[in-house]
């Protein structure tokens, strides 16, 4: 695996990766990799010749006072995992090389950035879909890989590559869960013993909105226990506990077409979200 840190570079080794008409998958990261990642990673595998994942901790998708420094960081281990995965590039690059001296451009998707974590993380959207739209112009991948437990940042990075007509398919991976549960996150790393345990809550509580919802019970009842439930379990402040179209987010007071159930809440200083389709009765 060749890990690549300079735009450069990058440009050379997706050439000789390419040639022979071999298509690029890629993963894009954070880092502090788990089962989750090398879920997409592998997938990936299946779906093209070669595989790239980028890790940059991006900056701009991350309010003044969100967790930018405490993120966690790992290189030498997530390098490690990702060998051992198969994948063929590793894309490293340091703040200074994604966002050089003079760097000016911000990419804003509109309307579905307005609800739920656009909401909660104000300007959080743009530092994605800027960074994402960077990526996707230096790898140039067929397809690229993201995770469905930030549900709502793969509908708009799909957005903005159909708007942008950005030549890659986009695909939803779904969630890969802990024996209780619990979505598996990078920020799972910062909850306590304690933490832990209680934040099976978060997945229960969704699980039962969403069956409950899917058998024909009042929204705003499933989803006022599904709130009372992480409230008893330690949560709060609960940013939202929300059923909302699954493909504009726009909420939804029944389930008339397929929705998607969305919930962000914090445990301790921990902020978690999840999400589970409910489909159209
Ligand atoms: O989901 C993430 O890890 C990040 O938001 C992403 C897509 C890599 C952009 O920085």
């Amino acid at each position: 695996m060749q890990i690549v840190r300079a735009l450069d570079q990058l440009r050379r080794s997706m050439a000789d990766l390419r040639r022979g008409g071999k298509t690029v998958a890629l993963v894009p990261t954070m880092g502090a990799l788990h089962h989750g990642h090398l879920t997409l990673v592998e997938e990936a595998r299946r779906r093209a010749d070669r595989v790239i994942v980028s890790i940059f901790v991006n900056p701009t998708q991350f309010g003044p006072n969100e967790d930018l420094a405490a993120y966690p960081r790992r290189a030498e281990a997530d390098a490690a995992l990702l060998r051992a995965a198969g994948c063929d590039l590793l894309w490293s690059p340091d703040v200074a090389e994604m966002y050089p001296h003079g760097f000016r451009t911000s990419v804003t998707v509109a309307g579905i950035t307005a609800m739920l974590e656009g909401a909660a993380r104000p300007g959080h959207f743009d530092g994605v879909a800027t960074v994402v739209g960077k990526l996707f112009g230096q790898v140039r991948p067929d397809v690229a890989l993201f995770g469905e437990k930030d549900y709502q940042q793969l509908r708009v990075v799909t957005r903005m590559a159909a708007d942008l007509d950005l030549a890659v398919e986009v695909i939803g991976i779904a969630t890969v869960r802990d024996a209780d549960g619990l979505a598996l996150s990078s920020r799972n790393a910062y909850l306590s013993p304690a933490e832990r345990a209680a934040a099976a809550a978060l997945p229960a509580a969704l699980r039962t909105a969403a069956e409950g919802i899917a058998a024909g019970a009042p929204v705003a009842k499933m989803l006022a226990e599904a709130q009372a439930r992480l409230e008893q379990a330690g949560f709060g402040p609960i940013d939202y506990v929300a059923l909302c179209d699954a493909a504009t987010l726009e909420p939804v007071e029944t389930a008339d077409r397929d929705c998607r159930l969305l919930v962000a809440a914090r445990i301790g200083g921990t902020r978690l979200i999840d999400n589970l389709a409910v489909p159209a009765r």
